[in-house]
């Protein structure tokens, strides 16, 4: 990190490395700057490369922390409607069980996050063939997706608030994908206690691309999400065969389980869905229809307050109720991850996009710049 630490806070270094809005010429929005971050150590992957912990804080005492293996959001703490402060998000204690793998707990996921069926495409004339590791198709960017990945950390303090960004070369043929894909990704706490994650990428070669992330969010903190009252701005969806890939209809959500178009509890129609676990794991298409940042969902949850925003330049998002969870992870704390105990709302292109003509483009080509920008807005009620 090269970061110009003053020297009173040069002590600090010991422990990590703090970057506070007003004090740091060159790496800090000078005295408009707001929040702190602050670098730790958090272990080294099985090859052995160091990974760091950023700590981003607001000056309304909100804290995300955010590790450069996977870009992972290991914790999010955020206040309730008397200001107690909880970890909202899904995740670990250590690097190590994240090693072990998970289901893609707080991660940037890509270069296709989603599924494409039977792990194969055609683009340009070229047939790819992908890592099928879900069933019959690929899923989250293959083997060692970039939730796998070690992405390089620099943090920043700026008026916004504190900020993380980073970058990561995904080479020409990793994973099947085709072009050296440059992406970086800058994660920031603002002052108005959102999460913003801007996603940038450009390539050499056309190349499908798909980002997202994939945080498990509970607003009480633990237990069950089914009292969660979610709103999702999305009139349609795309329905899916029973390997959850899209049969390429786009159907109205009225008068089914997945009717969300007013505040409706996560848990109220749950017992109407088919699937084995039951739950949602569905992607409802935007009313907005992406491009321009806007209202996607959002979610209450009535014993704490806690209201989340979900705010998007995407076309879709995929709203799903941690179907998967089994109870044979266990979390931060000792919390035990059982069906049902979180949700995910990934904005993204819809699934299996670079094999459907008829869902918007999923396509970067060469000398265009992908662009997209998602927000996690919290308040209470
Ligand atoms: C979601 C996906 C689910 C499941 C989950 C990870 O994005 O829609 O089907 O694969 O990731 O366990």
């Amino acid at each position: 990190m090269k970061e110009h630490i003053p020297f009173l806070l040069a002590t600090l270094m010991a422990v990590g490395t703090v970057v506070s809005g007003a004090a740091i010429a060159g790496t800090s929005g000078g005295h408009h700057a707001k929040g702190t971050i602050q670098r730790t150590g958090f272990g080294k992957t099985a090859e052995g490369t160091p990974v760091d912990l950023y700590t981003l804080t607001n000056t309304h005492g909100i804290v995300a922390k955010i590790m450069t293996y996977g870009g992972v959001v290991t914790e999010l703490h955020v206040p309730d409607k008397d200001g107690k402060m909880t970890d909202v998000v899904d995740g670990f204690d250590n690097l190590d069980q994240y090693l072990k793998g998970d289901p893609y707990f707080g991660a940037l996921v890509g270069r296709v996050a989603n599924r494409v069926a039977k792990g194969k495409f055609t683009l340009d004339g070229a047939d790819y063939v992908l890592a099928v590791n879900n069933g019959p198709n690929a899923l989250h960017g293959g083997l060692k997706g970039f939730d796998k990945v070690v992405w390089k950390g620099q943090g920043h303090v700026g008026a916004a608030g504190p900020s993380l960004h980073l970058s990561y070369l995904s080479a020409d043929g990793e994973e099947g994908y085709p072009g050296n894909l440059s992406v970086t990704v800058v994660y920031t706490l603002t002052d108005n206690n959102e999460l913003k994650i801007d996603y940038t990428a450009t390539t050499d070669k056309a190349t499908p691309i798909n980002l997202t992330n994939h945080s498990y969010f509970n607003l009480a903190g633990t237990g069950d999400v089914t009292n969660h009252i979610l709103t999702l701005y999305a009139d349609k969806y795309t329905p899916t065969d029973d390997t959850l890939i899209p049969t390429g209809e786009i159907k109205p959500v009225a008068g089914t389980p997945l009717d969300f178009t007013t505040p409706t509890a996560m848990g109220a129609h749950l017992d109407q869905l088919t699937g084995d676990p039951k739950g949602y794991d569905h992607n409802y298409v935007l009313n907005s229809g992406g491009k321009k940042l806007a209202l996607a969902a959002r979610v209450e949850e009535p014993t704490s307050g806690r209201v989340m925003e979900v705010y998007t330049t995407q076309p879709g998002i995929q709203f799903y109720t941690g179907n998967f969870l089994d109870g044979t992870l266990t979390g931060k704390g000792g919390t035990v991850y059982n069906i049902h105990t979180a949700f995910c709302l990934e904005t993204q292109h819809f699934p299996d996009s670079v094999n459907h003509k008829n869902f918007p483009t999923s396509i970067l080509k060469p000398g265009e710049t992908y662009h997209q920008t998602t927000v996690y807005k919290f308040s209470t009620k």
